[in-house]
């Protein structure tokens, strides 16, 4: 190697190091819409934020929104219901088929 290919080597791994972690932290908060758009109603862990309880949003948790069929969680995301936005024009289909698996992930 030359001596002056030293600087550009260690820049470019400098460069990998720094903006690696970034770039995939960028990557995981995209592919979470969760957090961004539904934890204030629904709260991180999907019991519901005290705000989202007020307007009546129910317990990700529980058996009675578990109980519901895929088809009807991705309705009401896409849809909305009562006072629960609808989110058929701000997310893709596939985005909504990952927060409907997300909340069964909840289940207790
Ligand atoms: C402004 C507050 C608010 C936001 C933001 C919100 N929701 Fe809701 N959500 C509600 C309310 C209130 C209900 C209850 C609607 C009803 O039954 O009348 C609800 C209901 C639901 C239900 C049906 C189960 C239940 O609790 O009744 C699902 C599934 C759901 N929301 C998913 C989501 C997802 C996914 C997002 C993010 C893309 C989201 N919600 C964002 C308020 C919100």
């Amino acid at each position: 190697m030359k001596k002056t290919c030293v600087p550009v080597a260690i820049a470019t791994a400098l460069g990998v190091v720094l903006f690696l972690p970034m770039w995939v932290r960028a990557q995981t908060v995209s592919d979470t819409p969760y957090t961004a758009k539904c934890a204030g109603c629904h709260g991180s862990d999907g019991t519901g934020s005290s705000m989202g309880k007020t307007m009546g949003a129910h317990d990700f948790t529980s058996a009675e929104v578990q109980q519901m069929s895929d088809s009807q969680l991705s309705d009401i995301i896409t849809s909305g219901k009562g006072k629960m936005p609808a989110y058929g024009k701000s997310l893709k289909a596939d985005d909504i088929k990952a927060l409907v698996a997300y909340i069964r992930t909840l289940k207790k």
